[in-house]
């Protein structure tokens, strides 16, 4: 009876050593895999400005102009035909971005220059420049995230053909002015011309013109006031041109 008692005590002090043995390792386990995301969080927080496009970067050299302490964060989304993009000096293209000339690498181009881009931009998150002809943004232009600024529809006369095969539709060209800002989710349709220093509300479409200073919102876009305080223009049609 007394070697039974003490053979069950060694048994069950064996389980419990096993037990904890497993608890240790699990809590290892644990802890490394802790370990493993925290180093993942931190490499991915800076991967979007370490694996930039940055002047001196192989990337960078096939643009036609990628100016000094401008960066292309990682990861881009599309990013092609680069030798017809211009970016200047100081700007920030954030990550998730679309930029092509073309729709697909290596596409013959109608312009040496398709997109240019000026100095000190800010280029949100998640936007689409999509150039075919000419996409001029100009000096100090910022946008929110998930703007979409092209400058070619599909061809829509073919009844026979699908519209997304139906192309190129005539390209026209695309200029946003110095110093504007569009909000988050705007689109910029082809053949705008926005001025300097214009405001476009989140979400809005830009169909048509709009000129210096102007404050823009909705779909289709029209002027709401000005800044430094004019007043809208009359009628539904809102503004003529851009000056
Ligand atoms: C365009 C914007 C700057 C205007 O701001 P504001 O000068 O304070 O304008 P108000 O709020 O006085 O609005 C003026 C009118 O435009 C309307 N309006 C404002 N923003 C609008 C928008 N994005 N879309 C449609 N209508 C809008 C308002 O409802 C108001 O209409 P009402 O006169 O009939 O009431 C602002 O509304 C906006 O869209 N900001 C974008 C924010 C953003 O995207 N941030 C991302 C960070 S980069």
């Amino acid at each position: 009876m007394a070697t039974s008692g003490l053979a069950s005590a060694a048994v069950s002090e064996r389980r419990g050593r096993l037990r904890s043995t497993r608890h240790l390792g699990r809590e290892l386990r644990l802890w490394a895999r802790r370990r493993l995301v925290d180093e993942l969080h931190d490499r991915w927080d800076g991967l979007g400005v370490t694996a930039s496009v940055h002047a001196g970067t192989r990337r960078a050299a096939r643009f036609a102009a990628f100016g000094d302490g401008s960066l292309l964060c990682f990861p881009w989304t599309a990013l092609y035909n680069e030798g017809a993009i211009r970016i200047g000096t100081g700007t920030m293209i954030g990550p998730f971005v679309s930029l092509s000339a073309g729709m697909i690498p290596g596409q013959a181009l109608l312009s040496d220059d398709v997109v240019r881009i000026g100095d000190r931009c800010l280029i949100g998150r998640g936007s689409s420049i999509v150039g075919h002809f000419s996409i001029d943004i100009g000096d100090d232009v910022y946008t929110g995230p998930n703007v979409y600024i092209t400058d070619q529809n599909h061809g829509l006369d073919d009844l026979a053909m699908p519209i997304g095969r139906q192309w190129p539709a005539p390209e026209r060209a695309v200029r946003i002015g110095a110093g504007s800002w569009l909000g988050t989710g705007a689109v910029v349709l082809p053949g705008v011309s926005i001025g300097r220093g214009v405001a476009v509300g989140a979400g809005s479409i830009v169909t048509a013109d709009l000129p210096d200073f102007a404050i823009a919102v909705g779909a289709p876009a029209r002027v709401v006031r000005y800044r430094g305080g004019g007043a809208p223009p009359q009628g539904r049609d809102g503004p003529t041109a851009a000056s």
